[in-house]
Order: structure tokens, then C-alpha cells, then sequence
């Protein structure tokens, strides 16, 4: 049974409400990491063998510019998000110069009729928190059908960086610091404190990459940065 903060109703009316300061928010969190995080997902994402795939929980668009950078012949990006709020913002400040590369879908990932086999590669950057593990499977079976036969794939997450030395220090900043900023520096504060609830339920991306496995995709794990974030890339076998 979906427990409620994770039902995608619920999501959308903390994006809604959050979108206005989201860039600022997970700049001033990650100490700009969030940046590099995501340059380094797509760093991960094996080279896709045809122009077109999926950006999955794509948000504002954030790592367009560093996947067309990585990536030239990507001919369109479809971007889907459940946010109208953050769809909206995505177009005001939807890099002009690539709009015609980029196609949006405003929709639940759960409930899309994406085409089966139908991406070349299929991203997704800080989308998977708001998932439960009922939620990940699920989403973990989707990006397999999606998938074109040989298709790539990469996904990042912030994660908790069990086992490293400072991560008393990492959960104070997380569960201490940052609410205290959302207070005082930012609007909906309770909203930004959900986004770092869901951070700390998350965990990391090892069993979304089990998940990934036994939908027989080829996976790769990784952690980034002693564990703060975690990843999955590889590809669907040709
Ligand atoms: C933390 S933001 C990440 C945005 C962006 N990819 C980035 O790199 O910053 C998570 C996004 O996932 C979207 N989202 C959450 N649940 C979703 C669902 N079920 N279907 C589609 N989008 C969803 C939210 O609206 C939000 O825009």
C-alpha cells in the first residue's frame, strides 16, 4: 500500500508549490554538488545509439545542457514531470536555443502510455526519492519496456552516505541546517523539509539497481562524492 507523501498527488502539490526556488533551493543544499552530480550521471549514461530518449521526473531541465553537450546528435528530448509547476518554469527558462530538441509530456510516470521500445536513452536526475520501493519496481519495469533493444540508460540520486566518516556531520546539515535555511531564507518551508524527508527515506540507488537487474538490464552502480549520491547506469541488452 502507497503510503501518502509518496502518492503522486501528494508529490505534485510539493513540486507545485516549491518550483519557484527549486534551482536556488538544490544549489544552496548541495553546496552546488547538484551540478556536478548530474554532469556526472550523464558522464555515466553509455553512449545511446540513436537521437532520442526520455528525460523521467525531468523538472526544470537541468541536465539538458549536459546532455546535449555530451552528446550533440541527441535530436529530441522528451521530458516528462507530473509538476505543472515545474513544467512552467521549465519552458520560461527552457534554454531557447534548444526548444525545438525538447518535447514535453505533463504526466504521472505511472500512469504514461510511453510506447514500448520506444528510447534511445532514457535519464532521470533526482527524480527517484519520491518513489517507495513498490513505486521503484514499478519504475524500474518501466524504463525497461521503454527502452529500445541496446538503449542507455542513467540515474542519479542524493543518498545517504552510509559507513562515511563526516555523515554525522552530512545528516546534521540535512536534517538540522537546511530545514533552519528553508525557515528563514525560503518560502514553503515545510515543502523543502518534505524534499529532505524523502532524501533520508531514499537511502541509495543499490536496490533500484537490483530491480533494474532483474528487469535484465545490464547495471552499473556507482557512488558519488563518499556516497552523498548514488547511481545506476548501462543498458537494455541489444
Ligand atoms: C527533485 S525534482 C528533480 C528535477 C530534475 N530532474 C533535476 O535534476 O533537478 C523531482 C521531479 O520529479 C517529478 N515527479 C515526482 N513524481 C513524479 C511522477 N510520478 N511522475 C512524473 N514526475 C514526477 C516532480 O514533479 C519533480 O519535478
Amino acid at each position: 500500500m502507497t503510503d501518502d507523501i509518496y502518492a503522486p498527488e501528494f508529490v505534485k502539490g510539493v513540486f507545485d508549490r516549491c518550483s519557484e526556488r527549486y534551482i536556488t533551493f538544490s544549489w544552496l543544499c548541495s553546496f552546488g554538488f547538484t551540478e556536478r552530480w548530474r554532469r556526472q550521471c550523464v558522464a555515466a549514461m553509455p553512449e545511446p545509439t540513436g537521437p532520442a530518449g526520455y528525460d523521467l521526473m525531468a523538472g526544470t531541465g537541468e541536465v539538458w545542457p549536459h546532455l546535449l553537450k555530451r552528446f550533440p546528435q541527441i535530436g529530441q528530448i522528451t521530458a516528462v514531470d507530473i509538476s505543472s509547476g515545474m513544467h512552467h518554469r521549465a519552458i520560461d527558462r527552457l534554454h531557447r536555443h534548444r526548444a525545438q530538441r525538447i518535447a514535453f509530456i505533463e504526466d504521472d510516470v505511472f500512469a504514461s502510455n510511453l510506447p514500448d521500445a520506444s528510447a534511445d536513452f532514457v535519464i532521470a536526475t533526482f527524480g527517484l526519492k519520491t518513489f517507495d520501493r513498490e513505486q521503484l519496481a514499478q519504475f524500474a519495469r518501466l524504463v525497461a519496456r521503454v527502452l529500445k533493444p541496446g538503449g542507455s540508460f542513467a540515474m542519479i540520486e542524493a543518498s545517504d552516505p552510509k559507513g562515511w566518516l563526516l555523515r554525522p556531520l552530512y545528516l546534521f546539515h540535512l536534517k538540522t541546517v537546511l530545514p533552519l535555511m528553508e525557515r528563514f531564507l525560503l518560502r514553503g518551508a515545510q515543502d523543502f523539509a518534505m524534499i529532505g524527508r524523502y532524501s533520508t527515506n531514499f537511502g541509495d540507488a543499490r536496490a533500484f539497481a537490483e530491480m533494474l537487474r532483474s528487469e535484465h538490464l545490464d547495471v552499473r552502480f556507482d557512488r558519488y562524492f563518499f556516497g552523498c549520491a548514488t547511481g545506476v547506469s548501462g543498458r537494455k541488452p541489444a
